[in-house]
């Protein structure tokens, strides 16, 4: 298994067959120039290659506000390889395309994503089996994949320290998002979560953390939070909280299962709702 935390990306394969998969792939972008590359993906291809993997899955846990995933850039370098994510992705294509103008565009998301999962779905990878966890509240498609003891859990829940993740997009709901914390919570003490971001206030970024220190010591939903003091902790915490800076270019990307939405002209573009007081 490949851990970066800072990219918040993993490859996870079968030490018996070589069959991996690709969990959370991201893009490089730069907003201010609008610049798209490919580095850290071909570093990924690089692993890929030297490890001799098979991939056999491309997956998300959700449609991401905070990044561009690279799925399709490794769909078109991996022919065949499909891409997963949850099945209640249909609820936030349907909720972003009008804020993006793809309302307009029939059949739209016809085939953007090749796999759409439900809870307790199961997929082979090679003697492994993976199973699919919905696991709302952060977003309404969020899924986490349990692999042996290691749970790829996105943005259900994070380190310890850190607690959860917000609750606040369109679609998101706190009741909810404790209730899958809880359901991680409740996997065996000695599972591993790999989170798919960390933001540590005064150590090292880390990627992992057991069910077990997650019961003692999350810093929102440890043993003995109920989900009242829980709810009303994230709607605090929500409401002072910024968008995240690549948010509009990131849904625009995501819900197209890493496409770029294109203008009249057909040039990859992306559109930035503004918000005003004034009318001009
Ligand atoms: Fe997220």
């Amino acid at each position: 298994m490949l851990c970066s935390p800072s990219l918040q990306q993993y490859i996870v394969s079968d030490p018996v067959s070589r069959d991996a998969a690709l969990i959370d792939t991201v893009l490089d972008f730069e907003p201010t120039s609008g610049a798209i590359s490919t580095h850290t993906a071909d570093k990924i291809l690089s692993f890929i290659d030297a490890h001799s993997l098979n991939v056999k899955y491309i997956l998300e846990t959700h449609a991401h506000a905070d990044h561009l995933t690279a799925a399709q850039y490794f769909r078109h370098k991996l022919p065949g390889v499909p891409v997963g994510i949850g099945a209640r992705i249909s609820q936030v294509q349907n909720t972003f395309a009008p804020v993006y103008g793809l309302d307009s565009k029939p059949d739209v998301f016809n085939g953007v994503f090749d796999l759409l999962f439900k809870d307790d779905e199961e997929i082979k990878l090679g003697s492994l089996i993976c199973r699919v966890l919905h696991l709302p509240g952060h977003t309404p498609d969020h899924i986490a994949y349990l692999i042996g003891d290691a749970v790829f859990v996105g943005d259900s829940i994070f380190q310890p320290d850190v607690g959860s993740a917000r609750a606040d997009f369109p679609g998101g709901d706190p009741k909810a998002l404790y209730s899958s914390m809880q359901r991680l919570m409740n996997l065996p003490a000695t599972f591993r979560l790999f989170v798919g971001h960390d933001y540590p206030v005064d150590r090292a970024e880390l990627c992992v953390s057991t069910v077990a220190q997650q019961r003692a010591s999350n810093k929102h939903a440890k043993v003995g939070v109920s989900q009242e003091e829980f709810v009303q902790l994230r709607a605090e915490r929500d409401a002072i909280l910024g968008a995240p800076r690549l948010l509009h270019p990131s849904l625009q990307t995501n819900i197209l299962g890493g496409r770029f939405p294109r203008d009249e002209n057909g040039k990859p573009s992306f559109k930035l709702p503004i918000s005003t007081p004034i009318s001009l």
